[in-house]
């Protein structure tokens, strides 16, 4: 029954998790044609200019060469931090892919970028699930693998998914360094958006949000949400 006040809301809430994807999706356009073509077209140029200047190396101006390098060098490592950012955050087929592809597709690529192992596990068969479903355990996962590297510095990482046909449950943990809970979501060691996007996600999705850690004894984030 959508028209119900709640539903209505709660119907408009999930509409702003994919109005937020394609937006994103924007946005990493934007950054594609901007910025970087004009990165990549200032280094094209600084290339001719090293080149140019190479030949005088004799004639004092090496130091101006050395620091031609160094801007380079930070050009270059700007570009790749934006490539990496960008691929990893280019929304994925959402609509054409069913849940178990997309975030296994997202397992696979974070294994690529850190070089740790994913274990990806789905435990028995899971119901279809809708687009702000999908989306919602697609950037959960993704804050909670980059938390697991970033800051657990663990180099496995468990994930499974289980479904009773009414709920669908993700659980994420890792074996890393973890962290003192009270602390942090008492907000003393500054702004973390992260843990708390995951648990407003999960709230619009109409489920809950739990996360376990202790120091020297790893993490583990688990969302329960209605399919549906
Ligand atoms: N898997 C994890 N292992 C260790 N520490 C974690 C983990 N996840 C979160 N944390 C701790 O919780 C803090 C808040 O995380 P988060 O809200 O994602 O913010 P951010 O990643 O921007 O710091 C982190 O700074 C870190 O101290
Ligand atoms: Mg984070």
């Amino acid at each position: 029954m959508i028209d119900q006040p709640d539903d209505r809301s709660r119907e408009s809430s999930r509409r702003i998790l994919q109005i937020a994807e394609r937006e994103v999706g924007r946005i990493i356009l934007d950054i594609h044609d901007g910025p970087v073509q004009n990165i990549f077209a200032a280094l094209s140029q600084m290339y001719i200019v090293q080149r140019r200047l190479g030949r005088h190396l004799g004639d004092g101006f090496a130091d101006e060469i050395e620091r031609l390098g160094r801007s380079v060098g930070l050009l270059e490592h700007a570009l790749n931090d934006i490539r990496t950012f960008m691929g990893a955050f280019r929304p994925p087929e959402f609509e054409r892919r069913d849940l178990i592809l997309v975030l296994e597709g997202l397992a696979i690529q974070h294994e690529a970028l850190t070089g740790s192992t994913v274990v990806f596990d789905v435990d028995g068969d899971l119901p279809e699930v809708s687009l702000p479903v999908k989306i919602g355990l697609y950037r959960i996962l993704q804050e909670a693998l980059s938390n697991s590297t970033r800051h657990g510095k663990a180099d496995h990482h468990f994930v499974t998914l289980y479904s009773d046909g009414k709920d669908i449950v993700m659980e994420v943990t890792d074996e890393g360094i973890g962290f003192d809970l009270a602390t942090v979501l008492n907000g003393l060691e500054g702004i973390h958006i992260g843990l708390e996007g995951m648990r407003e996600r999960v709230g619009i999705l109409g489920g809950s949000f739990h996360i376990q850690s202790a120091p020297g004894n790893g993490t583990q984030v688990r969302v329960v949400v209605p399919c549906q």
